[in-house]
């Protein structure tokens, strides 16, 4: 799997290219599956398949550049917001297109998923990541690992690093 990953070549697109934001289709999952496997393949985040992004396709932001001169536009970035119980929905899958990173996407594609949380009630977000800082930025703080919600270690069993787990855990009050 990881060799499959490592020759993802992702499609360029022009850095300053005008951005443009929607929830995901199904005929975006080949483009979503490529971006989260480029940073899977690099150790920063959890690979998924596209069976399990079909599944979870409701989930999901998506940001898209727009062709410039001869550059076609494309995937920029993908952020998911996935209902864990009543009272708590975890970002996952949030990845951004190398060549646009740094410029406020992943910042503007969690912020459009708690929008959608304060839609529904939601009063509280929850992610693991390597990102603290860039989590800080969004609003999350740390917390201890210890005593989480039991729903939060969902996806853990598919991890490489099940048994030695060295990511954070983020959480952010919506109230
Ligand atoms: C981490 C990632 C999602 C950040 O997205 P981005 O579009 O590059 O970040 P933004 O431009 O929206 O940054 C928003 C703010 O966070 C800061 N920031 C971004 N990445 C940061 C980091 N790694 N550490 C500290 N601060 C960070 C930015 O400086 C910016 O600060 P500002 O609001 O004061 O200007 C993106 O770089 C990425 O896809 N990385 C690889 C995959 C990954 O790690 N995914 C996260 C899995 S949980």
């Amino acid at each position: 799997m990881t060799l499959m990953l490592d020759s993802i070549i992702l499609p360029d697109i022009h850095p300053d290219a005008p951005i443009s934001t929607r929830k995901a289709k199904l005929s975006d999952i080949e483009a979503i599956h490529a971006l989260i496997g480029y940073w899977a393949a690099r150790g920063q985040m959890l690979v998924r398949s596209r069976a399990l992004l079909a599944e979870n396709i409701r989930d999901f932001q998506l940001a898209f550049a727009e062709a410039v001169g001869d550059i076609p536009g494309g995937l920029a970035g993908v952020c998911g917001l996935h209902l864990l119980a009543p009272d708590l929905a975890e970002i996952r899958g949030l990845a951004i297109h190398p060549a646009m990173q740094g410029r406020g996407l992943g910042k503007l594609l969690v912020s459009a998923c708690e929008a959608e949380a304060r839609e529904i009630d939601l009063p509280a977000l929850f992610a693991w990541t390597y990102q603290q800082g860039f989590f800080e930025k969004c609003g999350f703080t740390r917390i201890d690992k210890t005593n989480l919600h039991p729903k939060v270690w969902s996806e853990c069993q598919r991890c490489a690093f099940f048994e030695n787990c060295n990511e954070i855990a983020m959480y952010r009050v919506l109230a």
